[in-house]
Formats: C-alpha cells, sequence, structure tokens
C-alpha cells in the first residue's frame, strides 16, 4: 500500500477507549477517522469525523465502511476475526492481519502459537470436556488456572483449581471450550509493546511493569525492575512475534517474570493495550501514534523515554476523584467520556513521570 497521505481516513472497528486515543493521534496528523461499532454514543465516536453504529457481521454496513476508509485497523481484540477477513477478502487494506486477531482470540491457539515460535508458555491443555480437565490435571497439577477459550478479558472467565477435587465445579462453572494452565508463581508481570511497519521496520517500547488487582491492570511502572537479560529476552520474543505474523501496527505481549529471571508469555493483544498509556506523555512517540503511522505505512516514530513513569488505571469509582486530580500538578489525567460508571469499569487513567535530568 503506498504511504498515505494526510487528509485520507482510518477505519477503526471498535468504539472504546483504545479507539479514542487512536483517534486523537490519527487527528494529530492529518487523519480523518471513521469508527465502527456496535455500541451507541461510544468513547471512540465522540472524538471521531464519522461512526457506522452496526453489528460486526452486518455485511452491508461493513461494505458502506469500507468504501469510506482508506485502511482499517481494530481497537480490541474481540472484533470477529472473520469481519476481519471478510473486509480483507473484499479488497479492503485490514491491519493487522486477520490470521493475528483470530490467533490472539483463543487463549489454545495463542499458546499453541508462542510455543511454535520457540517462545516459553505455562504448561497447557485444551479441555472440552469434564474427562479432559482430569486428566489435564494429572498431567499439570494443582494449583493451575481453567480459562475459557475465547471472550476472557479484565480476568473475567477464569477460575483457580486448587486441587484435583475443585475439577467438577471448576468445570460446571466456566464449562468448555477451555483451557488448563499451570499457575505460575512469578516474582513479577511484565508487558512489552512493540511495532512494525509495512517496511519492515521495528520499534519497542521499554518492558513496563504491571500490576493487577482483581484481573484487572492496576498500575504501570517503567522502567521495570527485570535485569538486563529479561528486557533483552522480551524484544527477541516480540520480535519473532511480529516477524511470524508479517505484522503491521502495534502488538503487545504480556509475560511472567519467574524468580530466576526466565520469562514465560502469558498472552499477546494484537493492538495498542493499557500498559502502554504512559507512552502519551513518556514517550517521544506514543504507541497510539506509532499504531496509526504503521498502518498508514508510514515510517515508524522514536519510541524513546523521557522519563520515570507510573501509571494508575481510574476503575469504576475511582474517577470520581477527577476534580483533585485535575488539581494536582504531578497527574497527567485522562477521562475517557463513559456515560455510566461501574464496578470493574475502566473510566480514565493517571500517568505522573519524573522527567530525566540529562
Ligand atoms: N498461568 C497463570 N499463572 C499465574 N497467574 C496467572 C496465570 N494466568 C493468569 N494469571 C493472572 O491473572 C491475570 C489475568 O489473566 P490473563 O490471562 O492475562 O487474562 P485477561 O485476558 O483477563 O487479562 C494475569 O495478569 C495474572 O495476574
Ligand atoms: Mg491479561
Amino acid at each position: 500500500m503506498k504511504p498515505l497521505a494526510p487528509g485520507s481516513t482510518i477505519g477503526i472497528l471498535g468504539g472504546g477507549q483504545l479507539g479514542r486515543m487512536l483517534s486523537n493521534a490519527a487527528s494529530e496528523l492529518g487523519f480523518d477517522v471513521c469508527i465502527f461499532t456496535d455500541e451507541h454514543d461510544s468513547p471512540a465516536a465522540r472524538v471521531s469525523a464519522r461512526t457506522f453504529v452496526a453489528p460486526f457481521d452486518d455485511r452491508g454496513a461493513l461494505e458502506e465502511f469500507a468504501r469510506h476508509v482508506h485502511v482499517i485497523t481494530t481497537e480490541f481484540e474481540n472484533v470477529p476475526a472473520a469481519t476481519a477477513k471478510a473486509l480483507m477478502d473484499a479488497g479492503a487494506h485490514v491491519r493487522p492481519h486477520h490470521h493475528a486477531l483470530a490467533v490472539a482470540q483463543d487463549r489454545f491457539d495463542e499458546k499453541s502459537f508462542f510455543a511454535s515460535t520457540g517462545i516459553a508458555t505455562p504448561a497447557f491443555a485444551a479441555i472440552a470436556n469434564q474427562a479432559d480437565l482430569d486428566a489435564a490435571i494429572t498431567e499439570i497439577g494443582a494449583p493451575s488456572i481453567l480459562k475459557t477459550r475465547r471472550f476472557g478479558y479484565d480476568g473475567r472467565g477464569q477460575i483457580r483449581v486448587m486441587s484435583p477435587a475443585d475439577a467438577e465445579a471448576a468445570f460446571d462453572k466456566l464449562g468448555a471450550p477451555g483451557i488448563l494452565e499451570a499457575f505460575c508463581p512469578f516474582e513479577r508481570e511484565v508487558s512489552i509493546i512493540c511495532a512494525r511497519s509495512q517496511d519492515g521496520q521495528v520499534a519497542f517500547y521499554d518492558l513496563c511493569e504491571n500490576e493487577h488487582k482483581n484481573g484487572i491492570l492496576s498500575r504501570t511502572v517503567v522502567p521495570s525492575r527485570a535485569n538486563a537479560a529479561t528486557n533483552v529476552a522480551a524484544r527477541a520474543a516480540a520480535q519473532r512475534v511480529l516477524e511470524a505474523f508479517g505484522y503491521i501496527g502495534v502488538l503487545t505481549i504480556e509475560f511472567f517474570v519467574m524468580p530466576d529471571g526466565a520469562l514465560i508469555a502469558n498472552e499477546m493483544a494484537p493492538r495498542v493495550h493499557n500498559s502502554g498509556h504512559w507512552t502519551i506523555e513518556g514517550a517521544l512517540t506514543s504507541q497510539f501514534e506509532q499504531h496509526i503511522r504503521a498502518v498508514a505505512g508510514w515510517p515508524l516514530g522514536p519510541t524513546t523515554r523521557v522519563g520515570d513513569i507510573e501509571m494508575s488505571n481510574l476503575i469504576g469509582a475511582d474517577a470520581e476523584e477527577w476534580s483533585e486530580l485535575a488539581a494536582d500538578p504531578s497527574a497527567r489525567l485522562h477521562l475517557y467520556g463513559k456515560r455510566d460508571s461501574r464496578d470493574g469499569r475502566k473510566m480514565g487513567h493517571v500517568t505522573r513521570l519524573r522527567l530525566r535530568e540529562d
């Protein structure tokens, strides 16, 4: 694809806060954005030039959307891979490729993919019925975690299995298809955010150290406490994933860091990521601009970090603190414009940074 000229229109499948921040970044580079979402009054729609509201399997609406845009990308990983494929089959430029979406949407395929590219994962097994689960617990042991293969997020769709005696209740609750994973007694969790351009240029942001509460990202700190070898290994793994897919855009991989520094891949997101929100103020090119650059066929921007970072999510009622945060000169406040606050819902985030002295 020829690099898109400013004034072109970028189509985004999905209307959440990631789409909103992508849209803002696109507008900074002179692009218009058109959102396709199945949700009325979405956070991304309110900052974008145009929005189509229709189900993701509405072929007519998708065709109409495709006619209005020059390239199409996604802002959440559960945009059906079939939607992306239908658009590609109809001749649209869709980035990332629907293969990457499909793999990331299924935890078993995702872990199998990591394993096939030589990236360590927790021991895992596909679960289609109770007998599979019993056999997998014998093989993998307990504690372990039973997860749904698809549609889990923010810690939803998973149950700890503490002993073989829990197996039946866990299966009754979650059903199939699932995946059983060994529980990893990690020292910390990290993520790497990386990008690849259509010309094959690759860029990495510094490793992010992530703390979760109730399965939801709560805080990201950069630099992470991981050692130099762990940082090198994360980049090498990310590069292999980008190359394996011939990926275009920003991609995130979440890892567990074990006490000996070894990295175990947990999951990947074929998109910008919550643990990369700090890049808006904390890096020379934000993850959102980087993604827009990549999907538009532009060269990637520099990922240099400008200081030490702490990003905190505002979940549910946390966002009610907005006036105190707005008055705090150390806090860069971002609110996503969601109409209703619910427990566990990401409403905004705050970035605090200590600039480098040099
Ligand atoms: N195999 C595992 N061992 C230890 N902790 C895990 C494991 N799988 C998930 N977790 C914990 O649960 C969190 C959410 O799980 P994850 O698989 O990343 O699902 P989600 O899609 O909800 O983010 C992880 O960030 C981690 O803290
Ligand atoms: Mg996760």
